[in-house]
């Protein structure tokens, strides 16, 4: 008999998100610092504190609590009041600091000027319209000090591809363990969507549960990229890289890879 599995949202209710995102955080986070230092506008290695980095959607706060860990002063913005309590308890119980504030990523605006911000693992692609997401690199733009960068991470679209797609991660943690099978559909290139469902099987303490999380993404291929870049003309693209988050191997932005890590950097106001 098919297993079971029960509607769940897992932003929410983020312990499981939060275990299996977490496995990529040092490495990620490693490249955020690498990056500010080699693209950012204050590269004299003893100046984190005086830095303030964003992130925009930043979710149960692993990237806010790994960038305020490594000395940085630390803004967060998140759509789900789920993801935002568990990122304040986070950081509570490492003992660091971050501003976090609630709403929308195309339209909150974080309440100082920042060095730099940084958006990772697709989450860009939540922004379903070409308004919202011009919308969001404006409020970026505006955030941004003159100089200041923009990391932003997401996987372009094959729209000749037919077949689905699957990640398996695992992590465990302090009596929990979860299995997280990721399912990609399709692109579909009338409505600009790709549907996404996450499967997770968790053991949390003996309670076995297998949960169920769907949503869409819009999706962009190179030249899609290329034309939103075009009408954010306030970024120019500093340097691309793929999501093996090496510093010393940029990649040109060319579609050879589907993971893409853009730096944009600000060169003129929005
Ligand atoms: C894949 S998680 C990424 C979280 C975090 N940035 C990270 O790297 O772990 C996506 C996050 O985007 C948030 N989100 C989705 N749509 C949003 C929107 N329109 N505005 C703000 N946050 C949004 C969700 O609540 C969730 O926390």
């Amino acid at each position: 008999m098919p297993t079971a599995y029960e509607p769940f949202d897992w932003y929410a209710d983020p312990l499981y998100y939060d275990l299996i995102f977490d496995v990529g955080t040092e490495e990620e986070s490693g490249f955020l610092d690498a990056a500010v230092r080699r693209y950012g506008r204050s590269r004299a290695p003893t100046s984190r504190r005086t830095l303030v980095g964003y992130e925009p959607a930043c979710g149960s706060g692993r990237l806010l609590a790994a960038m305020a860990a490594r000395g940085y002063r630390v803004l967060g913005s998140d759509l789900s009041e789920g993801m935002l309590d568990y990122a304040r308890r986070k950081l509570e119980r490492a003992k660091l600091k971050a501003g976090l504030l609630q709403g929308d990523m195309s339209t909150v605006q974080p309440p100082e000027l920042v060095d730099f911000a940084w958006c990772l693992v697709s989450t860009f692609k939540y922004l379903l319209t070409h308004e919202q997401a011009i919308k969001h690199l404006t409020t970026i733009g505006r955030a941004l000090r003159p100089g200041g960068i923009y990391i932003l991470g997401l996987h372009l679209s094959d729209y000749d591809r037919l077949l689905k797609t699957h990640e398996r991660w695992t992590a465990s943690s302090e009596g929990i363990d979860v299995v997280c099978n990721i399912q990609g559909w399709p692109p579909d290139p009338k409505t600009r969507l790709e549907h996404v469902r996450t499967r997770l099987r968790v053991n949390d303490h003996g309670r076995k549960r297998n949960l169920q999380t769907e949503w869409d993404f819009r999706t962009y291929d190179l030249g899609q990229l290329y034309e939103l870049l075009d009408q954010a003309p306030w970024f120019e693209i500093a340097a691309n890289y793929n999501f093996l988050y090496r510093i010393d191997e940029p990649i040109p932005l060319d579609g050879s890879y589907e993971d893409n890590l853009l730096i944009l950097r600000k060169i003129a106001e929005p």
